[in-house]
């Protein structure tokens, strides 16, 4: 398998799930809805990364009011399709949040378990408020208990890619969400 190979890359793009034309339009809505309900307050959107950080920067400059932006990382996924079980927060934030009515902002929720760890981290720092903004849900997989604020699409029990989402790493700067077609021993 070499992903390098345009063709052999693009062969594995199944089908779009949801186009730049949609995911923009559902990221404007939630924007005017932060920008009424945050306005006047110190808002904070926490991102984790890498996933993230295409819907962070859409999703931040559909946001009109002031606004800081902070980022963390954890690592749950490997290089497949499957989580590993475990999660490790490898970079946190610099913000002491606590003065701060915070956003996490995520890619996927797909077990559950990166942010309700992260959901609890956060939490046992007493920011203002904390909400879960997620872009995509996959709630036939969840395997933890969690409850989201805003999740903007609802998606089928099938491994995504694009707009920031990989496999392997590769395919995150693809501008919408596609169906992956994994290769043939793991599908
Ligand atoms: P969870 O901890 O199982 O909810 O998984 C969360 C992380 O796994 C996400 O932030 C993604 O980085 C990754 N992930 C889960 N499902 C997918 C997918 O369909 N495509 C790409 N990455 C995924
Ligand atoms: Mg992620």
């Amino acid at each position: 398998m070499d992903l390098v190979n345009r063709d052999y890359y693009n062969s594995r793009i199944k089908r779009v799930l949801i186009s730049e034309e949609e995911l923009h339009a559902a990221i404007a809505r939630v924007g005017k809805e932060i920008d009424a309900e945050y306005e006047g307050k110190p808002l904070l959107l926490v991102s984790i990364l890498k996933g993230a950080f295409v819907f962070m920067s859409d999703l931040c400059r559909a946001v009109s009011i002031p606004c800081e932006i902070g980022f963390m990382q954890a690592q749950s996924y490997f290089s497949g399709t499957e989580s590993s079980g475990t999660v490790e927060i490898t970079m946190d934030l610099e913000q002491d949040i606590s003065q701060y009515h915070v956003i996490i902002v995520e890619d996927i929720i797909d077990t559950g378990r990166t942010l309700r760890l992260v959901a609890e981290m956060l939490r046992d720092r007493h920011p203002l408020s904390l909400k879960i903004l997620t872009l995509l849900d996959k709630p036939d997989r969840r395997l933890v208990e969690l409850e989201t604020d805003w999740a903007l699409f609802t998606i089928p029990d099938h491994f995504v890619i694009g707009y920031g989402l990989d496999y392997a790493e590769f395919y995150r700067n693809l501008p919408y969400i596609a169906e992956f077609d994994p290769p043939a021993k793991e599908g």
